[in-house]
């Protein structure tokens, strides 16, 4: 069965991308001394990206790497999924983007040792608008930064379900992106999109994006459909797809009602276990095989 169809321009748009991530490893040894940057983005919504950016660094912070989660979807789940109640947040990435508040004055700890938070806030709806005649508003989150990189050595970035300038922002600051991809039916469309999305930033704004991976989430083994479409993504992305995968697991949707990453709500469900799994795999990816936290794990 054929769940996807790609026509030959998409083809030639991964070429060129995956051409990237040929130079990718020569890059990821300097990049990781100042502190990596990773986005997790996809327009489609509900794909799994803020459950993604949450369990990938709360991961990271129990595997003893000082971790800066970054909220940048106006929606602020990212915000709420950690604890924090938006009617308490004063300062927020809008702040830092529009206002140019300094990145010290915004972070928030958070419950989980080595995990800091820069929150998100409905203003940032407006951001978009108010930064159009910025005259580097591509490279705003950038600049905002580049003051706190070498403090952290990861810094995940949630992304809106939008390809729009906060978006495009996110991309230009970082090193690479993960692409969650839901374990359904049209499961690859719009990726296109968000490939040639990449491809202008890289071209134009970041010529050191690489594609971290492609994640496969939501993933349910009873199903033939689950099974299919990963096989099928596989086969149109070889390599560049997480050989973990990610369960559907209901304490995965529980745990942000109660503001904590799933591994502070029940270390042993099977989320808990596939996030932990992601972060060992992306430390293994980028030749950090050093993990600190041994029996964490
Ligand atoms: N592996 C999973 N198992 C069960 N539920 C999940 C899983 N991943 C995500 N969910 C749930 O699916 C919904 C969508 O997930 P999430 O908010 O992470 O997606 P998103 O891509 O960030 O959405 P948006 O595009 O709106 O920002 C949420 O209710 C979340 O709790
Ligand atoms: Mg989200």
């Amino acid at each position: 069965m054929t769940l996807i169809f790609f026509n030959s321009p998409e083809r030639q748009i991964l070429r060129a991308v995956y051409k990237k991530n040929l130079f990718y490893p020569f890059l990821s040894s300097f990049l990781r001394e100042m502190g990596k940057i990773i986005s997790i983005a996809n327009q489609k919504g509900g794909v799994g990206k803020t459950t993604t950016a949450i369990n990938l660094a709360c991961s990271l912070a129990v595997l003893d790497y000082k971790t800066l989660l970054i909220d940048c979807d106006p929606q602020a789940n990212t915000t709420t999924g950690n604890g924090f109640d938006l009617r308490n947040i004063q300062l927020s990435v809008y702040d830092c983007l529009v206002n140019d508040t300094p990145i010290d004055k915004v972070i928030l700890e958070t419950e989980t040792p080595n995990l800091f938070l820069l929150p998100s806030h409905l203003d940032l709806v407006g951001a978009e608008i108010e930064l159009i005649n910025h005259p580097n508003r591509e490279k705003k989150l950038l600049q905002v930064l580049s003051e706190v990189k070498d403090q952290y050595e990861f810094i995940i970035i949630d992304c809106s379900p939008s390809l729009g300038l906060i978006t495009v922002n996110a991309l230009t600051a970082s090193d690479s992106v993960i692409i969650p991809v839901q374990c359904e039916f049209f499961a690859l469309e719009g990726l296109g999109k968000l490939l040639n999305t990449i491809k202008i930033v890289q071209s134009r704004l970041n010529q050191h994006l690489a594609i971290e991976g492609i994640l496969m989430t939501m993933y349910d083994g009873r199903l033939r459909l689950s099974n299919q479409v990963v096989e099928e993504v596989k086969n149109h992305f070889d390599d560049s797809v997480f050989h973990t995968i990610i369960h559907r697991n209901t304490r995965l949707g529980e745990a942000p009602s109660l503001g904590k990453p799933v591994l502070m709500y029940d270390a042993d469900s099977t989320g808990a276990m596939n996030y932990l799994n992601l972060a060992k795999e992306i430390l293994q990816r980028n030749d950090m095989t050093h993990i600190r936290n041994a029996e964490k794990l």
